[in-house]
């Protein structure tokens, strides 16, 4: 299965479509040609594949908020078929259904990350990055000592997993976030352990808080499971997808955001004299670095689409990538999009959280976290410097890097 896949990515790569150059490694490092390329065939448009690529903001925009595309197949069935025997607890999750599904479990579980609830969390967030600081020696890897290790804490205490070996979860965390694009038997057989074990750990968990419920999010998860608002697995998944979408992400804003900073020095140095700019810095890494660079949907009728440049008919059950990244440098909406700059007013929200009904749950927790994480670099370590080349994430879909030297 997986081989015929590599085949017919192979062959439509030599017909020359973008999308299945997309999983070429020769772009891991720098895409921009590639996606510029994506750009150049207008705003949407169907690649050779028969999936639709939309590219421009607006287009972007007003797709995620179509109540008649949706993220299962017009039929209702899933996104895709997991290829192993052991189905991983982030695969089948909330992001993976339609209303009323999607509704009814992200209902259940937005109360611990919404807005107001952020405040309560900053002074312990401030301190595991103080104490992650305090531990690096002179020199040490950004990626594995700061920014990997920053949210998995974060997300563990908050879903309430007893202080684990946060080695073993960052190994969990690089398994399962390079099964986003599982490509070989070898990596398959990695994800499956890694299935294995977290659903053991889920399956502790929701014993112990079953006899002894706390104020963390499992607990909650517990709790409406014993009101019948979601099955059994129905909470693994919320687990398995709150704790993966919790470490997988915010480790890119971090490690792309020093990189950045670090590679344009006056604005390290902007940020170091006026740390409160922190969260400013957060929104341009995510515009100009997307962690995400698309989402998947499909159109659950015939949808008329008005792009700016003439209507396009996207047939019923239609597969639809939104680039989130080529949209957050739309130069229609991005004033000199192609440049990283803390200093530009930027009107429009990026999408590098999506928007619409899927809109990124944990988007106030990982704005806390990167704004915390940069105000405390800047502030305690001024003279950070890069000591060695940068390893990017082998993967088109999720722009980060796996290791960054650096000098305090
Ligand atoms: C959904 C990005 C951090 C939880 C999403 C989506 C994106 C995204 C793009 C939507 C995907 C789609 O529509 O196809 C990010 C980025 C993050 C981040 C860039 C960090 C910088 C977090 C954190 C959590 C989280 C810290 C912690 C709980 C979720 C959940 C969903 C989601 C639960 C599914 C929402 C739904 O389907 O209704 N995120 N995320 N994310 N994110 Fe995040």
């Amino acid at each position: 299965n997986l081989a015929a896949q590599r085949v017919a990515r192979h062959t439509l790569r030599l017909f020359g479509d973008p999308v299945a150059e997309l999983g070429n490694p020769r772009w891991h490092a720098d895409p921009y040609p590639l996606l510029r390329r994506m750009r150049e065939r207008g705003p949407l448009w169907k690649s050779l594949s028969g999936t639709w690529v939309a590219t421009s903001y607006d287009v972007c925009s007003a797709l995620l908020r179509d109540r008649r595309i949706g993220v299962r197949h017009a039929d209702g069935r899933p996104p895709y078929r997991w290829p192993g025997p052991v189905e991983p607890p982030w695969v089948n999750t909330f992001l993976e259904q339609d209303p009323p599904d999607h509704t009814r479990l992200r209902r259940i579980a937005a109360p611990a990350f919404t807005r107001a609830k952020m405040p309560a969390y900053e002074a312990r967030v401030a301190e595991i990055t103080a104490a992650l600081i305090d531990r690096a020696p002179d020199d040490f890897d950004l990626v594995s000592d700061f920014a990997g290790p920053l949210p998995i804490t974060v997300i563990r205490e908050l879903l309430g997993i007893p202080a684990a070996d946060d080695a073993v979860f960052a190994r969990y965390g690089q398994v399962a976030g390079a099964a986003l694009d599982v490509s070989s038997v070898r990596q398959l057989n990695e994800v499956t352990e890694v299935s294995i074990a977290l659903r053991q750990l889920f399956a502790e968990l929701i014993e112990l808080r079953t006899a002894e419920p706390g104020d963390d999010v499992i607990s909650t998860l517990v709790a409406a499971l014993g009101e019948d608002r979601l099955t059994a697995e129905e909470l693994v998944t919320t687990a398995g997808l709150l704790l993966l979408a919790g470490f997988e992400t915010t480790v890119n804003l971090l490690g792309n955001g020093v990189r950045l900073l670090l590679d344009h020095p006056a604005q390290w140095r902007a940020l170091c004299d006026e740390p409160e700019l922190a969260p400013r810095v957060v929104e341009e890494v995510l515009r100009y670095e997307t962690p995400f660079q698309y989402g998947v949907r499909f159109t659950h009728e015939p949808v008329e689409v008005e792009t700016g440049h003439g209507l396009v008919r996207l047939p019923a059950d239609a597969p639809v990538m939104i680039m989130f990244g080529l949209a957050n440098r739309d130069p229609a909406v991005f004033t000199r999009p192609d440049q990283f700059d803390i200093h530009q007013q930027r009107n429009t929200e990026h999408l590098a959280f999506a928007s619409g009904a899927h809109y990124c749950l944990g988007a106030p927790l990982a704005r806390l976290e990167g704004a915390v994480a940069f105000k405390t670099l800047a502030t305690r370590l001024p003279g950070l410097r890069r000591n060695g080349s940068v390893g990017w994430r082998p993967s088109s879909l999720v722009r980060g890097i796996t290791s960054l030297p650096v000098r305090k």
